[in-house]
């Protein structure tokens, strides 16, 4: 699966199967995290991996009582020690790049789950101090995403989201073009994937002998 389809594809998952986590997965997911771009690749982060049943209750308690978190087989808990951040970039690495960063973080860990086949689902709506003492995380370090990963046990609609002529200007604030997805030659995922299966019908239907399709495709490749 290629980013783009993991982009398409990725969708907040709230229930899991009880189907444990193979740790070679698990591992991906936190790689692809670790490699994530970060305010002077001070890589601020530090994952917790939790699977064992009562932090992961702890752990929902904590996320204002969202106990389908605990339904995961593995939620990670994105930490950031900000004590170099702040020595080179003041306040403002402190509060904004250590945000940006970890949530770079969290985001290269889902679409890495998605394209593993899994689902996730990031979670920022807890109270930290319950948090860190579920996990033991020490007072200069702050708990800032939780993603919850795990076998899907559910089929969630794409919900709405604006469109590319909604929320992109050009050269300056507020400057609109009539039709911004004509101009990048974009085409919706919806028609993207219509054709995707138009093509692999057409695949499948030139492989078998029997149909006009296949006859045709037969000629075309010059066997008998
Ligand atoms: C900063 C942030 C905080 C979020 N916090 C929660 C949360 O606490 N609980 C939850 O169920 N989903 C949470 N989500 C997931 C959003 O609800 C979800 O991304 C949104 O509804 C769009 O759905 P989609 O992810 O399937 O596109 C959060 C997402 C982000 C980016």
């Amino acid at each position: 699966m290629d980013v783009h389809e993991a982009i398409l594809r990725r969708r907040s998952i709230r229930k899991y199967l009880e189907t444990p986590l193979e740790w070679e997965k698990i591992g991906k997911v936190v790689d692809a995290g670790r490699l994530a771009p970060s305010a002077g690749n001070l890589q601020p982060w530090k994952f917790v991996v939790v699977t064992d049943k009562e932090i992961k209750q702890m752990v929902a308690e904590a996320c204002l009582k969202q106990y389908w978190i605990a339904t995961a087989p593995v939620v990670i808990v994105i930490c950031s020690e900000n004590t170099k951040l702040s020595r080179f970039y003041g306040i403002r690495g402190e509060r904004l790049y250590s945000i940006q960063s970890c949530a770079a973080a969290a985001e290269n860990m889902i679409l890495q789950a998605t394209a593993l086949g899994l689902g996730s689902c990031w979670v920022s709506a807890f109270d930290e101090e319950m948090i860190k003492r579920a996990l033991k995380i020490p007072d200069f370090v702050r708990p800032q995403i939780i993603v919850t990963i795990g076998y899907a046990d559910e089929v969630v609609p794409e919900p709405p989201k604006y469109t590319l002529t909604d929320v992109i200007f050009l050269q300056r604030y507020e400057n609109r073009r009539k039709d911004p997805l004509g101009t990048m030659g974009f085409t919706s995922h919806k028609v993207e994937e219509a054709v995707k299966k138009s093509k692999d019908f057409l695949e499948e239907a030139g492989k078998k002998s029997d149909t006009a399709l296949g006859k045709l495709s037969k000629r075309l490749k010059g066997e008998k």
